[in-house]
């Protein structure tokens, strides 16, 4: 089986990417790899499929948005965010659909935020709520019984940047969450949001 993890090099991605190398080939993309792909940019996208060619699954482990109260946030702000985390990742799997093996998956990246909020947060929960909501409905679309599911988790054990801002948040292991990748990937659900609380 062939794997393409997007955002490979991160926190995530590299868990990710461990744990699918045991059931076949892996390629890792981000803006800094050899093909490289940046999910602001649609066109980038587009090039990555064309040089990756047709595989099994597509593992999103992307996602930037900006942490700001709600009253210093600007318009530019969600835009960047949503482009990033949101549309982004909508771009994987529209583009992405022509490059899936018939019964292939796309696992995309969300987070607790989108129901557990924080404060600044408000651009990670649109950003996620909406992937989340996207996630349901492109299930019931897709064609060539390909799937989709999202990977929604707590603040990590390992990201320890975050833990100032996530107090009395369960934290959860890079582990758990390339778990959920696997099950994602491997089995055969789709239109689930898996919920690592
Ligand atoms: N860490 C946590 O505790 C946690 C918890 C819940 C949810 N999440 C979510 O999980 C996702 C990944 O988190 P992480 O902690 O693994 O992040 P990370 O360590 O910062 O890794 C981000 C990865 O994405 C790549 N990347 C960044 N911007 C990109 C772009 N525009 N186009 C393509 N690739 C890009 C980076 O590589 P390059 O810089 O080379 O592009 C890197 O490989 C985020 O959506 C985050 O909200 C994280």
């Amino acid at each position: 089986m062939k794997f393409l993890v997007v955002g490979a090099s991160g926190l995530i991605g590299r868990a990710v990417a461990k744990a699918l190398s045991q059931y076949g080939e892996v390629i890792g993309v981000s803006r800094s790899s050899e093909i490289s792909v940046d999910v602001r940019e649609p066109a980038t996208i587009q090039r990555m499929y064309e040089r990756v060619g047709k595989v099994d699954a597509v593992a999103s482990c992307i996602g930037k948005v900006p942490f700001k109260p709600l009253t210093e946030l600007t318009y530019a702000d969600y835009e960047e965010g949503f482009r990033d985390k949101g549309l982004g990742q909508v771009e994987l799997v529209r583009s992405g659909i022509d490059y899936l093996v018939d019964g292939g998956s796309f696992t995309l990246m969300t987070g607790i935020l989108a129901r557990d909020p924080i404060p600044s947060g408000s651009v990670a929960a649109l950003a996620n709520g909406a992937i989340e909501s996207f996630t349901l409905a492109a299930a019931i679309d897709l064609p060539r019984g390909l799937r989709i599911n999202t990977v929604s988790p707590n603040v990590l054990v390992e990201a320890t940047n975050y833990h100032a801002s996530f107090p009395g948040y369960h934290q959860v292991t890079a582990k758990e969450v390339a778990d959920a990748y696997l099950k994602s990937i491997l089995g055969k659900q789709t239109g689930q949001i898996y919920k690592l609380d």
